[in-house]
């Protein structure tokens, strides 16, 4: 049986346009959803929008319009921009949709069955840009008396009639999944503080509100809305089709990962566990979180005006050089900083340098030496096979590195091989054999053409459309491209489509 896989990003909330923080997590997720599909597995993609909550009604408010017409919209942004973004999800969720507000009240009434809901009042420290409760330790006073979050963010003191959730039971049981599968959140630094959070004691979660009423209404007392992330949670299972849990769908539960920014680790890794394990469901497999972005140094805000479309990038660069950098220039888990001279200098020198001259010195020396079609395999000596081994071991190493959410080190491992085979094509020239020995010549270009096959069939989760260019000039049909297809060698012979550039340099006009 295929074994399958479901990854899923956060839901982005549509109370402003889509940049580059929200294009970095639909990339990654993207590549690993890629990645598993080109790998043989039945792959389930979930992204979308979070459109309920405080947040976004005051951002309708703003903009004088409806909530729904406004979420509408901005909606549609976000899914332009993972168009744009080449992001391949095989579902996009909304939370106004009906099939969400149902899943949303049959998950209300699973927990209230089980007793893990009561009424009460709320009173306590609140973040409207988090859309999430602080305990008062958690918080910084101001010399103008205001208090701030650990992320920033300006809390007010709420008090209303609210539901909890019996959150405060499940600190032991969470403790227990923490320590019993030690990859349950990553990367460990993450999980460190998680525990740590968990440790320090629960209190119950206030689950919904009474003051304003953009959002998903409590079963039986509509006089309530549910709290936003309980509502956002909800879409992971929505998407599946809960309730119904035997519906064909329903078999890519539990989810193999959850990939998030470090600012909601906790309610994907405390408070979701917590929902689903008084519901009586299965558990997340993996929950990981990234690090954040800044733009110059500086923290991305509308008011410093320095926000970062990724279309307009895209637009300028090409999506394939944005997808590259971003997973590139940082550790995944760790905060990265994002300019254009450092996008400009990885696609000069690793894409149009490294990448790109390799693939065009190969493909015209054998458009022009070998009548434009592939030699054959020919004896290999030690240099040709070495170099042949390192490229072939990409796919389990890739495979070991995608599984730990290191794309990074992925891309490392195979700038590793087009370095070294930038340093074989310059020590066998080629270009010189074509006289003294024609015969070794092929081989060696061969050698080039089955490595360049590896990298870019390994490459197409980071960069789709460009490998799939690359693999149309190297000859590779479109149904060899998965990993298995790598077992079988290109049939010698092949003739060639003319070599064209596939990353062309960038050269900045003068300001
Ligand atoms: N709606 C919630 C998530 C609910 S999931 C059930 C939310 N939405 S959000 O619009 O604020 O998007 C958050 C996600 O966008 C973060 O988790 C992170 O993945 C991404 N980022 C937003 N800004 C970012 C940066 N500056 N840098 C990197 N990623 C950032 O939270």
């Amino acid at each position: 049986m295929t074994e399958r896989y479901f990854v899923s990003t956060p839901i982005y909330y549509v109370n402003g346009s889509p940049h580059i923080g929200h294009a970095y997590t639909s990339i990654a997720a993207d590549i690993l959803a890629r990645f598993k599909r080109l790998d043989g597995f039945d792959v389930f993609f979930l992204t979308g929008t979070d459109e309920h909550g405080q947040k976004v009604a005051a951002a309708a408010a703003v903009a004088g319009v409806a909530p729904q017409d406004f979420a509408d919209a901005v909606a549609a942004d976000f899914r332009s921009m993972a168009d744009a973004m080449a992001i391949s999800y095989d579902d996009f969720v909304r939370t106004t949709e009906p099939r969400h507000l149902e899943a949303c009240a049959a998950f209300w009434r699973r927990l209230e069955q089980a007793g893990q809901i009561y009424e009460g009042a709320y009173e306590g420290w609140y973040a409207l840009r988090d859309e999430s409760f602080y305990g008062e330790d958690e918080l910084t006073l101001g010399p103008d008396g205001t208090r701030t979050a650990p992320s920033g963010a300006i809390v007010e003191w709420v008090r209303e009639p609210s539901y909890f959730f019996r959150l405060s039971a499940f600190q032991e049981r969470l403790l227990a999944l923490y320590e019993a599968d030690p990859d349950f959140i990553g990367p460990p630094s993450r999980r460190n503080e998680i525990v740590n959070f968990v440790r320090a004691g629960l209190k119950d979660l206030s689950i919904s509100r009474t003051s304003f009423s953009w959002g998903v209404p409590v079963p039986g007392n509509p006089a309530h809305v549910m709290y936003v992330w309980c509502d956002a949670l909800v879409n992971y299972i929505t998407a599946l089709g809960y309730p119904d849990t035997a519906s064909a769908q329903w078999a890519f539960w539990p989810a193999d990962l959850h990939l998030v920014g470090k600012e909601i680790a906790r309610f994907h890794a405390v408070f979701w566990p917590a929902f689903l394990m008084a519901a009586g469901l299965e558990l997340p497999r993996r929950v990981f979180s990234h690090g954040w972005w800044t733009i110059d140094g500086e923290k991305m805000s509308k008011s410093v005006g320095n926000v970062v479309d990724p279309r307009a990038l895209a637009a300028e660069f090409g999506v394939d050089a944005v997808r590259f950098f971003l997973m590139r220039e940082v550790s995944f888990g760790g905060d990265g900083d994002f300019s254009r001279k450092a996008l400009i200098g990885r696609l000069n020198v690793e894409l149009a340098n490294d990448l790109g001259n390799l693939a065009q010195r190969t493909l015209s020396l054998i458009a022009r030496n070998c009548a434009g079609a592939l030699p054959e395999t020919g004896a290999a000596n030690e240099a040709d096979s070495a170099m042949r081994e390192q490229a072939a071991s990409l796919p389990a190493l890739l495979r070991a590195q995608l599984d730990r959410q290191a794309p990074h080190e992925s891309l490392e491992s195979i700038w590793r091989v087009v370095r070294a085979a930038n340093v074989y094509v310059d020590r066998q020239a080629p270009w010189a054999l074509r006289k003294t020995d024609p015969v070794r010549m092929a081989v060696v270009l061969r050698v080039l053409a089955d490595v360049l096959r590896d990298v870019a069939t390994v490459l197409q989760p980071f960069m789709p459309a460009s490998m799939t260019a690359m693999l149309d000039q190297l000859g590779v049909p479109a149904d060899a491209r998965s990993f298995a297809a790598l077992a079988v060698p290109l049939a010698a012979g092949t003739v060639l489509p003319p070599p064209q550039g596939i990353f062309p340099r960038h050269v900045e006009p003068p300001t």
